[in-house]
């Protein structure tokens, strides 16, 4: 079996020093909020350049949490991508704000080109993703948020490691966020996030909302959240995070072996576009199809896993429904997700098994 994304193998290859840290966590004796969580948090600011940063328990809340802290809530509208995982926009829903969707660009991404005509007088915030671990087009919404006097929230959930013009994503707008999820690139055993921002007021009420809206022990200024990191998890992260900046630059050399290898089978798939500003941590990697299916059948009648990111566009969810949104919206969206498929992809695959998924793809071109 070739995985999709062969997570284990990253933890099982640091199982020592994983278990140092655990084992050093145990003996610590603090398990919420002690100095691993606090030791991420300065460690990941660091890395990626980021003023501030505040642990939180998973990549949603990381989301919540941001638009929460810049009084996003009932009624409010904050502009957004159809295409993404179905946290992005169930975080604005969450607050009792309303994600306003707008078609993606070639690159995937929230287009900039849409973005203005949907601010209304009710629209607070720009709050695009960077899918798949590619940077979205942040001049060009950073312009329109600029002008209009919009914050800019970047869901960064599956892009660390990522780059826009030579700066980490997550820190190109008022606030970012990343999920520590098993599979991300960053990622622990168990759920974790993170919220980084420049703004050291903003940082107060993030660390504020996390512990139950108090800053001082059962003293409560605001109805807040139970959302912490776990000190286990921060342990297991600071492991990770010594080993991410290989592990990201082994995901795209992994993803310019398939590039070059696949391209020139122009009229079966097409590899996913990117661009010199765009530093891509390739997260996954997804062809497109119109041929998807058949695609997909060969890779499983060898043992090989795909994956399709994501079946249904946000604004075609039962669950927004009431939005009133139609299909033929959305029609880059709607498109994509007809056609695309990620294959196997991590900084533990190896040359052996991309060969094999590289061959089968070709043998599939060749038959026509
Ligand atoms: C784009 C995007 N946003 C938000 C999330 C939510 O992160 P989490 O699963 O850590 O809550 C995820 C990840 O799963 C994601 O991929």
């Amino acid at each position: 079996m070739i995985e999709l994304m062969p997570i284990a193998r990253q933890f099982r290859l640091l199982k020592d020093e994983i278990l140092r840290e655990i084992s050093d966590t145990i003996e610590q004796g603090s398990y919420i909020l002690g100095p691993k969580v606090a030791k991420l948090e300065n460690r990941i600011s660091a890395m990626i350049g980021a003023g501030h940063a505040v642990a939180v328990a998973n990549g949603t809340d990381a989301l919540v949490l941001a638009l929460d802290a810049l009084g996003i809530g009932t009624g409010d509208e904050v502009i957004t991508t159809p295409y993404s995982f179905f946290a992005t926009a169930e975080a604005v829903s969450r607050l009792g704000a309303v994600p306003v969707f707008v078609d993606i660009d070639p690159f995937w991404s929230l287009d900039p080109e849409r973005v203005e005509a949907a601010i209304t007088p009710r629209t607070k915030a720009i709050l695009p993703v960077h899918l798949f671990g590619q940077p979205a087009d942040m001049d060009g919404l950073r312009s329109i948020a600029d002008r209009r006097g919009l914050p800019v929230v970047e869901d960064a959930c599956q892009a660390f490691g990522a780059k826009y013009g030579g700066q980490s994503v997550g820190t190109l707008g008022i606030a970012g966020c990343f999920s520590f999820f098993p599979s991300k690139n960053l990622g622990t055993m168990g759920d974790g996030g993170i919220v980084v921002t420049p703004d050291a007021e903003l940082a107060k009420r993030l660390r504020k909302l996390r512990q139950h809206g108090s800053s001082k022990r059962y003293y409560h200024d605001a109805i807040g959240y139970n959302s912490r990191l776990d000190e286990l998890h921060a342990a297991i992260l600071l492991v990770m995070a010594d080993h991410v900046e290989e592990s990201v630059k082994r995901r795209r050399a992994i993803a310019q072996t398939y590039d070059e290898r696949l391209r020139s089978l122009g009229s079966l798939l097409e590899v996913p576009g990117t661009e010199e500003r765009r530093f891509h941590a390739y997260n996954l990697y997804c062809i497109t199809s119109p041929r998807r299916e058949e695609i997909r059948e060969a890779l499983t009648a060898e043992n090989i896993q795909t994956g399709i990111y994501y079946p249904r566009p946000l604004h075609l969810q039962r669950a927004y429904a009431s939005l009133g949104y139609a299909a033929g919206d959305f029609p880059v969206a709607e498109k994509l997700s007809a056609e695309i498929l990620a294959l196997p992809m991590g900084p533990l695959l190896t040359e052996q098994e991309q060969e094999r998924v590289v061959t089968i793809l070709q043998n599939i071109a060749e038959k026509g």
